[in-house]
This record gives structure tokens, C-alpha cells and sequence, in this order.
């Protein structure tokens, strides 16, 4: 299967500058050369274009709405095509906030194809907030309220566009939830794996159980990894770290069991802040994962000791 790479260079929902770079630092890092080493085909779009969203009145609580609404069209529409020509959209961000776009064009495929559309969430945060919800107003905090039909607050995408059914969501990782966000998900039925239960459960349980579910449902899965699902002692490129992440080897038996699964539909590379990593380390972890998912294997590297 091709892999359609699609650049998304927004930053303006995460509040700061910097996560415009993500996709050339993901570039630099050879994510293409990566996966092509793994014998697939590449086609990489380039950098999307915010579309038009003069229709949208600024809001006071949705930070830069016109531009994360011009990602998010363009990202619907890039993402549903690539999909659709039977491609793999592997989304090179940019901030969380791109995920309204991406799951959208998902939720959309989806529909086309008659499956149900099941997202995996691999974040410190839940991204449950909404304008009415948020503490910053931030919009990278509120892509997952967005595509379940929550947060509608402006007309951004078609009033009639498939949603995500908050049940088929599944978080993992959580560590940082906002007061109103954690009573949000709770009744929304979001199925959250938190830090404690990764601790208690291990990782291994909780993506069997995951993997089960939507294979059972005939499903199709999208992955969205925010880099701060990472511990920042081993990814510091991002805006928001919050101490407790998965390690190196967490992330990468997901990686593997997700590979495993032939499950996985498409992928949002996201929250990458080149400005504010160590010498590329972040970037490096993030197409070193994407390689397991396309399946790179321990046994499989090549070694130096002969
Ligand atoms: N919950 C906080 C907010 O709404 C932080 C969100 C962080 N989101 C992210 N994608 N890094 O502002
Ligand atoms: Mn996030
Ligand atoms: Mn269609
Ligand atoms: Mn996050």
C-alpha cells in the first residue's frame, strides 16, 4: 500500500511558535527514506495550504479560528482523497488541533466504506475541551469534542459531516485533564486508559483489549500520537510535556501490536516543536515508532556485530 505523506503546518492552535516546523523536521529525520527502507511506496503531497475561512467570525474563547478552520478543511479534504485513492494518510503536524480535519476525513472514508471509524489517542491530555470548556482556549486542546460532535461551535466543517462515536474513542496515556474535560468524557463514554491503568494493567493488556474491540467491530482505526504522550525525558520537543509518559519501549510494543493488527488506517504525526527539542531527538523517536508501525522489527535491523 502507498503511504501519502501530508504536511500540516499549523502551530496557531497550540498557543506558541514552532510547530509549523514539525513536518520539515519529520522530513529531516527521514521519515521518508524510513519507510521506503521498509519496502513502501511514498507519495509525499507536500505541505497543505490553509483553505478560506473569511466565512468565520473570530471567536473569543476559539484561538485563531480561521486558521485552524482552513487546516481543518484542507485536511478533511486531502486526508478523505488520499484515503479514498487508496492510500495511507500519515499526517506530518503541527499541532493537535489538525486532528479535527484528519479524523474527519477519516470519519468520512469510513462511511464511504461502510466500517465504523475507531481512534486511538495517544496523549498526556484528553482534548475534550471546548470553547465553552477551556482554560487557555487553545483549539489543539479540543479536536477530540470536535470530531465526536461536541464543540459545535462554528461552522467549520459540514453541519451533516459522520461523526465519531465518543465510545469508539479510545485514550491512552493520560495524565493531564482539566476539571470540566474529565466530568466531559466521563459522560460522554470516551474509554480513557490512564497513566495508572498503563501502570497497572501494562501496555500489553490494554492494545489487546483495544485491537480486539475493533477487529470485532470490523473496524477501521485511526492513530493519532501526540508527542507529550512520550516521557519528556525522551521526547522534549513539544509545548506541553507532563512528567510520567510511556517510555521508549511502551510506545514501540503499541507500534508493534498495532502493525500485527493490519487495523490501522491512517496516522496524525502531531505536536512536534523543532524549536524546542534536543538536536532532533524527538523527531527521531517519532519516525523510529512510525517504523514500527510499518513494520520495522527488532529482529529484522540490521547490526553491526557480525
Ligand atoms: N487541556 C489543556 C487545554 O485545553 C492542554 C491541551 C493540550 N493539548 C495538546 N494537544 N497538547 O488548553
Ligand atoms: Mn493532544
Ligand atoms: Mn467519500
Ligand atoms: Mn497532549
Amino acid at each position: 500500500q502507498t503511504i501519502a505523506l501530508i504536511g500540516a503546518p499549523l502551530e496557531e492552535g497550540s498557543g506558541r511558535r514552532g510547530a509549523a516546523m514539525g513536518p520539515t523536521a519529520l522530513r529531516i529525520a527521514g521519515i521518508d527514506s524510513t519507510l521506503a527502507e521498509l519496502g513502501h511506496a511514498i507519495v509525499d503531497e507536500g505541505d497543505l495550504k490553509p483553505l478560506p475561512a473569511r466565512d468565520l467570525a473570530s471567536h473569543p474563547r476559539a484561538n485563531h479560528l480561521q486558521v485552524v478552520a482552513g487546516f481543518t478543511r484542507a485536511l478533511d479534504a486531502a486526508v478523505h482523497e488520499a484515503a479514498r485513492a487508496g492510500r495511507f494518510p500519515l499526517i506530518l503536524g503541527g499541532d493537535h488541533a489538525l486532528s479535527m480535519g484528519s479524523v474527519s476525513g477519516m470519519a468520512r472514508h469510513a462511511k464511504d466504506v461502510g466500517k465504523p471509524l475507531f481512534v486511538l489517542w495517544l496523549d498526556a491530555h484528553a482534548d475534550f475541551n471546548s470553547p465553552e470548556t477551556s482554560p487557555s482556549g487553545n483549539m489543539h486542546g479540543m479536536p477530540v469534542a470536535f470530531f465526536c460532535g461536541k464543540a459545535e461551535f462554528a461552522p467549520i466543517l459540514a453541519a451533516d459531516r459522520p461523526l465519531v462515536d465518543p465510545k469508539n474513542v479510545f485514550q491512552v496515556g493520560i495524565r493531564s485533564v482539566d476539571e470540566r474535560e474529565r466530568v466531559e468524557i466521563a459522560e460522554h463514554g470516551v474509554n480513557v486508559y490512564d497513566m495508572r491503568a498503563v501502570d497497572e494493567t501494562g501496555i500489553a493488556g490494554i492494545m489487546r483489549e483495544i485491537i480486539d474491540t475493533v477487529r470485532q467491530k470490523g473496524g477501521l482505526l485511526h492513530v493519532s500520537l501526540d508527542v507529550d504522550f512520550l516521557d519528556p525525558e525522551i521526547a522534549p520537543g513539544v509545548g506541553t510535556t507532563v512528567p510520567g509518559g510511556a517510555t521508549f519501549r511502551e510506545a514501540h510494543l503499541i507500534m508493534e501490536m498495532l502493525c500485527d493488527s493490519g487495523l490501522v488506517a491512517s496516522l496524525d504525526l502531531v505536536e512536534l516543536n523543532p524549536f524546542l527539542d534536543d538536536r532532533g531527538k524527538s523527531a527521531r523517536i517519532l519516525v523510529e515508532l512510525t517504523a514500527s508501525l510499518f513494520g520495522r522489527r527488532v529482529l529484522d535491523r540490521p547490526t553491526r556485530s557480525a
